[in-house]
């Protein structure tokens, strides 16, 4: 169990080979940066070379079939990502929601595939703008966190994140204020704390995403309940990943 602030790259439908060089330079900085876990979601055809070439950081897949083999033209399964080198998946993006239609129910089955393929999750969460201009976004939160979730996982601490990501915020340049992602995170928390119990619930770490950049980072970073960042575009390149990285571990190589 780490406690350590947990920033991960997602790279989205992005990179080719070429993008192996930036693997490598984030791995070699993540080295000297021990006071944070990093970790990188490439896309599928890159999972194997980079969990290859990475000596520090973890490698995980964007997505994962809730099956675990069968006729499903194009799709991979959790045992597969986990067998290419995955140690955890993101799921429940809210780019797989909009884009692909995944319901919340089809979320939860993908958890506990994955889950039980023994790769860690990263949980999506976010309300689209119009939920937050109702005063309505945490209530959509908690339930999609409620009906996304199974009803029990062993060693949460351990095996789950949540992100939460406010579609409004995501590759727009803006953020909620550091008051509202501390409001969200708090009841993310309290959430988890009443379905995990007090140990449990209080060790999953919540990330916030959506536009963090390394000049953003240390600020929210620093908002309580905020234990990482899941990131986007400034996952791109080594050099905007690692200074993100840099300002969670309080500016100090080591
Ligand atoms: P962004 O994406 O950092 O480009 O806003 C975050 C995400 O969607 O995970």
């Amino acid at each position: 169990m780490s406690l350590r602030p947990y920033i991960v790259g997602n790279w989205k439908m992005n990179g080719t080979r070429a993008m192996l060089s930036e693997a490598r330079a984030i791995d070699r900085a993540a080295q000297r940066y021990m006071k944070v876990e990093v970790a990188v979601a490439p896309p599928y055809t890159l999972i194997h070379a980079v969990h290859r070439e990475a000596e520090q950081i973890a490698v995980g897949a964007q997505d994962c079939h809730p099956g675990v083999e069968g006729a499903h033209t194009g799709d991979i399964s959790a045992v597969m990502a986990a067998d290419a080198g995955a140690k955890f998946v993101i799921l429940g993006h809210s780019e797989r929601r909009q884009d692909h239609g995944e319901s919340n129910e089809l979320v939860r089955t993908k958890v506990e595939s994955a889950l039980g393929a023994g790769l860690n999750v990263i949980l999506c969460c976010g309300e689209p703008e119009e939920k937050r201009e109702e005063g309505k976004h945490e209530k959509f939160v908690l339930n999609q966190l409620r009906l996304s979730l199974p009803e029990e996982i062993e060693e949460p601490g351990d095996r789950l994140t949540i992100a939460y990501e406010p579609i409004w915020a995501i590759g727009t340049g803006r953020t909620p204020t550091l008051n509202d992602i501390a409001a969200m995170h708090a009841s993310i928390r309290a959430f988890l704390v009443e379905k995990f119990g007090e140990e449990q619930g209080g060790l999953v770490r919540i990330l916030y995403g959506g536009s963090v950049k390394p000049e953003n980072a240390r600020e929210i970073l620093s908002v309580e309940n905020v234990g990482g960042a899941l990131v986007g575009g400034a996952s791109l390149t080594a050099d905007s990943f690692m200074n993100i990285a840099l300002a969670a571990g309080d500016g100090e190589d080591q």
